[in-house]
């Protein structure tokens, strides 16, 4: 019978020196296993004289103990050792910056709007909403439009077969407001209208924001204050501007705002912003209200072309080619 002592010692440090889960499991193989040296020793047994076999299955069942121990110990430190490599290699952390994609911005023509409509929200209007789609009584009619006038042609309409259109202006949400509110009253409307027309500086859907204000003693002078006061903010800077007189038939009398424009090439042309004037009388009888007692102001503004005199672009149809290069600059 070998020295079971010397085994249990030589199998110790061979277990404490094992590396890896795989070494550590041959040695279990060689010692524990079915032909592993413990084993034959315990299975050499029955040749001892019987004397002898008691104390020497003592000595072997002993020594099978501590090393399966051991081997428990090892196996455990190694599986720690693994985790902890593990972990190390998969570390996550949440706390490092994501890998972006392209940051969005906010489009160039829906920051001009946010900042008109903040800018009248200053001046006391409240912003009221209309249809995109639009019927001919709000659009035109009410807007003392008579069927078959010849102002309708300016309009460049795009109707459905069943007589409704796309609105041409968002001057059919002042009718649909005067019909709810009660003067004294200011409001502005934002958003799309539509018009078959596209040039350099006419894209068929464009943004207007409109203005309507209507108490007992307004007058052409608070018009022309408010649109002036309402343009030096927006620009927040003087800009050489004209009233052009106009026809509009919702108006009496009617003007365009045309500002004067610094081209790129040195030269300057004038650019037409907005159409305003006092509400027509028969606009106030369309919706109730008394044009004996009342009078009232309106605008029509084209939130692309203050956008184009703000940023210095020089056709309006940028705005709508989503080149992202074009629109990195304002993001
Ligand atoms: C109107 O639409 C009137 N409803 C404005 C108004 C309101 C007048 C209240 C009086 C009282 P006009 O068609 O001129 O008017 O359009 C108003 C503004 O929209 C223009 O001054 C211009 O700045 C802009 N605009 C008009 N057509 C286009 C277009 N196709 N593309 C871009 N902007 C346009
Ligand atoms: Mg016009």
């Amino acid at each position: 019978m070998a020295d079971i002592q010397s085994i249990t010692t030589q199998s110790l440090a061979d277990i404490a020196g094992a590396a890896s889960p795989d070494a550590l499991e041959a040695l279990r193989v060689a010692l524990l296993g079915k032909s592993g040296s413990i084993t034959a020793q315990l299975k050499a047994l029955g040749a001892l004289p019987g004397d002898q076999r008691k104390s020497a299955g003592e000595a072997i069942n002993r020594a099978r103990d501590v090393i399966s121990e051991a081997l428990a110990a090892r196996k455990a430190a190694l599986d720690d050792a693994a985790l902890d490599t593990r972990l190390a290699a998969e570390i996550l952390d949440v706390t490092l910056p994501g890998r972006d994609g392209e940051r969005g911005g906010v489009h160039p023509v829906s920051r001009t709007m946010e900042r008109m409509v903040e800018i009248f929200g200053r001046l006391g209007y409240e912003l009221a909403d209309g249809p995109e789609i639009e019927d001919d009584w709000h659009n035109f009619e009410a807007l003392n439009f008579p069927p078959h006038h010849p102002a309708r042609a300016m309009h460049d309409t795009f109707y459905f077969p069943d007589g409704r259109l796309l609105r041409t202006h968002t001057s059919g949400v002042q009718v649909r407001y005067m019909k709810d509110v009660k003067p004294p009253l200011r409001m502005i409307a934002a958003g799309k209208v539509y018009r078959s027309d596209s040039d350099q500086t006419h894209s068929p859907m464009f943004h207007q924001l409109e203005g309507l204000l209507v108490d007992e003693h307004s007058t052409f002078a608070d018009l022309k204050g408010t649109i002036t006061e309402f343009l030096r903010a927006f620009f927040e800077r003087d800009f050489e501007m004209l009233f052009k007189p106009t026809y509009f038939p919702f108006v009496e009398p009617g003007a365009d705002v045309v500002i004067k424009w610094d081209t790129a090439d040195g030269g300057s042309r004038w650019l037409e912003v907005l159409g305003c004037g006092m509400v027509h009388p028969n606009v106030l009888r369309a919706v109730g209200i008394d044009p004996e007692r009342y009078t009232g102001f309106a605008f029509g503004m084209g939130v692309e072309r203050l956008a184009m005199l703000r940023y210095g672009i020089n056709d309006l149809r940028a705005f709508y080619e989503n080149d992202v290069r074009f629109l990195k600059q304002f993001a």
